[in-house]
């Protein structure tokens, strides 16, 4: 697997738009965030197998689709993982959730662990590292590391927006974990953020700047 899905439905993109928009406030930004993270839930869980369950309707029995296996897991990468996660356990309210806690060293731009805490066995789960902003990958990769060296063979890794080279950097080192987005932007600038971007995600979020 390369490269990654964008998923350009017309409301992702439209909100995408005014959570670009420097104007747009705290609280628009984490409403459209939590909006946004379901839509892009639908589509990294799109493919998921189901079984058939028999079930009684009040008219009949019948045979009726359920997910098959064990609950997702969610893995937000703190601390902005965790706009998306909400609207994903609005979605799925049932899954299992992870905690990974990176900082980017404004230094070297390289992640800095300070947090971990997952179920036990992510072994036998998909788990989707949710995590908004795919820049320099470094965080993403790390993150995926982590879960992988926990026993995670079934990761799925969702960003809002990603910029070219951390998608390349990431098929690179992680080629069978895909990625799903809502835009692939332009470049990476020389502080390590995506061009044209949104800024800060977390800051966005949270107001902290
Ligand atoms: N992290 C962000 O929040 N924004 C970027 O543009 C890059 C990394």
């Amino acid at each position: 697997m390369s490269g990654a899905t964008v998923v350009n439905h017309p409301l992702v993109q439209h909100k995408l738009s005014i959570m670009r928009d420097k104007a747009t406030s705290t609280q628009g930004f984490r409403r459209l965030l939590r909006e946004i993270s379901l839509l892009l839930c639908y589509e990294v869980t799109r493919d998921l197998p189901v079984v058939l369950q028999t079930i009684e309707t009040p008219i009949c029995e019948m045979q009726a689709p359920t997910i098959a296996g064990k609950k997702l897991v969610f893995a937000s990468v703190l601390r902005a993982g965790n706009g998306l996660l909400e609207g994903m356990l609005d979605l799925v309210p049932s899954a299992r959730v992870a905690h990974i806690g990176l900082y980017r060293d404004p230094e070297t731009l390289k992640p800095v662990e300070y947090y971990f805490k997952a179920p036990e066995d992510l072994n036998e789960r998909l788990v989707i590292v949710v995590d908004p902003m795919l820049a320099t990958a470094n965080s993403a990769i790390a993150a995926v590391q982590r879960l992988k060296d926990r026993g995670a063979t079934n990761i799925r890794f969702l960003c809002l927006l990603a910029a070219p080279e951390g998608v390349a950097k990431f098929n690179e080192t992680h080629p069978d974990v895909p990625v799903f987005t809502a835009s692939i932007d332009e470049k990476l600038n020389d502080h390590g953020y995506i061009v044209p971007g949104l800024g800060d995600a977390g800051d966005r979020m949270y107001g902290t700047k």
